[in-house]
């Protein structure tokens, strides 16, 4: 039988107590399917780790890593250390060290659940983002002098490589074509950014003759956010930078119904490395320890690992469980407006996972 080995890091706030729920959904998986079983390996790395030994993950942390089929990420953030240096110690260092170039960010309007957009019918919102996802705005270079005199300075730059944006267009347009519109819009700046966003646009339209059978449009940014809203069927696969994406992510999670359904994965599409799947929710700490995090984020993105590990079959079985479950009003949490709890809604959906199992249905 085949093991799949996989890391899960919680990381701080609701991390902590969706990863475990994400973690049981897999398990109710591993005990329904006669194919596979997981092997897991917990990381307390995070703002925890960070107080008793001044970093978030060990120096080595990793090559520990290395040697896992996927990684299972919960969020990164504690309110008593600044965002930069928990983000840049933890999931950049992951994200860039793994070469996880390619952020891949589904949003649909999942059954039952109610969007704000009145005029938009469900089918009209079924969106891939593709973020890029070790450059750009999140290069890290740049820097501060004469810190706390009048003459201070400081710069980030966003720095733009040709194979870095070759690579992540060829992914979306590949991306794009295995979807059945077969429809791309490219997300840009090139009227203001005149130089790095116009290599942008010019290498998408190098890389687009590699796909004549893919429809692709560009957008600017701010126009994108209007198009989101008032246009939602237009789009389907959105390729941007790294900060464009992160921020039409938001925007696009927001429009689907919750921040707390929204999955992501950091693929590293060529295998050389794991690749590692979160919830775009963050950690949270208004609603940290209450049990009321909602867990469908993680566990669409448990769907996405099980995709990327070629279990296509489980991962649908998980993806009806999901929707089986957010069908029911009764199984909201509340940032749906009910009242569920996470131990509730992890329950009904391994519950589900469980009766729709193959070796369960030949029982029956
Ligand atoms: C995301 C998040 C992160 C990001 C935060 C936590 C720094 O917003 O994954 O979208 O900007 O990358
Ligand atoms: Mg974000």
């Amino acid at each position: 039988m085949k093991t799949y080995r996989i890391a899960t890091i919680p990381g701080d706030g609701i991390g902590k107590e969706v990863i475990p729920a994400g973690r049981q959904v897999l398990e109710a998986l591993a005990l329904s399917e006669r194919s596979f079983t997981f092997e897991f390996e917990n990381f307390d790395w995070g703002g925890d780790y960070f107080r008793q030994h001044g970093m978030m993950m060990p120096v080595d942390g990793l090559d520990a890593l290395l040697k896992k089929d996927a990684i299972l990420f919960g969020s990164a953030g504690d309110p008593d250390i600044p965002d930069h240096i928990t983000l840049w110690g933890l999931r950049l260092k992951i994200c860039q060290g793994l070469d996880q170039y390619a952020n891949v960010r589904p949003t649909r309007i999942l059954p039952g659940i109610d969007g704000p957009l009145k005029r938009c019918k469900s089918e009209d919102l079924n969106w891939v983002i593709v973020r890029e996802n070790t450059e750009g705005e999140y290069s890290g270079v740049g820097g501060r002098m004469h810190q706390g005199h009048p003459i201070e300075v400081a710069t980030d730059l966003s720095l733009m490589t040709r194979a870095g944006v070759e690579r992540i267009h060829r992914y979306a347009f590949r991306l794009a074509q295995s979807r059945p519109r077969k429809l791309l819009t490219v997300i840009t700046k090139s009227n203001a950014q005149r130089h790095a966003m116009v290599m942008w646009d010019e290498i998408a339209a190098q890389v687009a003759k590699e796909f004549p059978d893919v429809k692709w449009d560009k957008e600017l940014v701010d126009a994108a956010t209007a198009r989101m809203v008032n246009r939602p069927a237009s789009l389907d696969t959105i390729v941007a930078t790294n900060l464009h994406a992160d921020i039409l992510s938001d925007l696009a999670a927001a429009l689907a119904g919750s921040m707390g359904i929204a999955p992501t994965g950091n693929i590293n599409p060529e295998r050389l490395y794991p690749s590692m799947f979160e919830p775009i929710h963050g950690s949270a700490f208004d609603i940290m320890g209450k049990g009321v995090a909602n867990p469908v984020g993680t566990f669409w993105s448990v769907v996405m690992l099980l995709e990327h590990l070629g279990e296509f079959e489980a991962a649908a079985r998980v993806m009806q469980a999901i929707e089986h479950v957010t069908a029911n009003p009764a199984l909201h949490t509340p940032d749906l407006g009910g009242t569920a709890t996470t131990a509730e809604v992890t329950a009904a959906v391994c519950a589900q996972v469980t009766s729709t199992a193959k070796s369960h249905l030949t029982v029956a």
